[in-house]
């Protein structure tokens, strides 16, 4: 059993913009170590496409091993039309799903902030998209991401036939809600569980389980359970209606796309995936922007770093027992936003376009 390291931070920046955001907040690691004399322990590899060009394999053990006995992985992104043609177990995403599944990392937060600086950014009228705060908690290691059988196999009249399982147990979705029911008690104390329980079986157990871990432990909180595809259409009618969603991994890929987009830019959103503490207390955790490897835009230094910067933020507050500098990382970002700094993909009028590293820098003299 490999054990988790104390404070032993990953790079793996992957591919398209994922090296030029990561570095961003591998200079913000090395502020915190020189002026705040913490002690992480940086390490970096290769994952994705560009782990694949060089070794054949998109995750190599050895890379696999050092992500076990880290206590944070920081992923940029991985993926790009370069590696379209590669077989299905080789791409580029199955590193990550591979990270996901193995280090058992099964809640994903996922939250959308519209920053008050940038609610003209949404395509959504401000007032429908203002003050929004919504944390999706998706399900990341079940569901039909993994479930078997699974594969495309030769059929009758020469037919193919591809075949994916949507599954869940129990404890798996117990789990998740748990994770949520627990952020929710942090917040307002609401959450919103949606499946799809009229046509799925799996959805039907996972709406029966969720009420019933609520009204076995969590009485105080308010539940409520919603279609996915209701949820999807009340994103875009009155997002401001939801404060927790718990969902499963599928519909958890879906709807959390879709909020990014209420916040205006998939630039700023950052996410952290997390395992269970062990009874040392020790967790494992992986924490990347949502956003993806952008290929167009890659080295350009263009990109937008502040996703992964405050991916950083909730590395600081949910791996590192560090909420007063997460709290002051996510401040300097405000700050930054507030002087009018953009990158290219929030530029509107009257704000100054930055490249990627002059963000970084000039989130790192805000820290100051
Ligand atoms: C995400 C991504 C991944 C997913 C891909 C890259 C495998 O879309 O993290 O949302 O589908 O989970
Ligand atoms: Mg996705």
């Amino acid at each position: 059993m490999i054990k988790v390291r104390k404070r032993k931070i990953l790079l793996l920046s992957g591919d398209g913009i994922g090296p030029e955001v990561i570095s961003e907040v591998r200079k913000i690691i090395e502020w915190f170590n020189k002026k705040k004399s913490l002690d992480f322990q940086i390490d970096e590899d290769l994952v994705g496409g560009c782990s694949y060009d060089k070794n054949d394999t998109p995750i190599t053990d050895e890379v696999f091993y050092k992500a076990l006995e880290s206590e944070v992985i920081m992923l940029g992104a991985v993926g790009g039309p370069k590696w379209d043609n590669v077989e299905f177990a080789k791409k580029p995403e199955r590193a990550l799903l591979k990270l996901r599944k193995e280090l058992k990392l099964f809640a994903n937060l996922r939250p959308a902030i519209c920053f008050q600086q940038l609610v003209d950014a949404s395509t959504l009228k401000p007032e429908v998209v203002s003050g929004l705060d919504i944390m999706i908690v998706r399900e990341l290691t079940g569901g039909i991401y993994f479930g078997e059988p699974r594969g495309i196999k030769p059929i009758e009249n020469g037919e193919r036939k591809g075949i994916n399982t949507h599954s869940y147990t129990s404890s798996e979705i117990t789990r998740v809600a748990r994770v949520a029911f627990e952020l929710a008690k942090k917040r307002s104390n609401r959450v919103t569980s949606c499946e799809k329980s009229n046509v799925m079986e799996a959805g039907l157990l996972w709406r029966e389980e969720v009420q019933s871990l609520r009204d076995k432990e969590y009485k105080e909180i308010e539940l409520s359970h919603m279609l996915a595809d209701n949820c999807a259409m009340q994103l875009l009618k009155n997002p401001k209606q939801f404060d927790v969603i718990v969902t499963d991994n599928l519909f958890g890929d879906m709807l959390s796309d879709q909020a990014s987009m209420l916040t205006g830019s998939l630039g700023l959103l950052p996410s952290a995936s997390l395992g269970a503490k062990n009874k040392d207390g020790e967790m494992r955790a992986m924490y990347e922007p949502i956003h993806g490897s952008a290929p167009d835009i890659a080295g350009k230094g263009i990109a937008n770093p502040i996703a992964t910067i405050l991916s950083f933020a909730m590395a600081l507050r949910y791996s590192l027992d560090l909420d007063k500098e997460a709290g002051s990382l996510e401040k300097a970002v405000q700050d930054v936003l507030n002087d009018g700094l953009r990158t290219k993909d929030i530029l509107s009028n009257g704000t100054k376009e930055v490249s990627t590293s002059q963000m970084g820098d000039a989130i790192i003299s805000k820290l100051q």
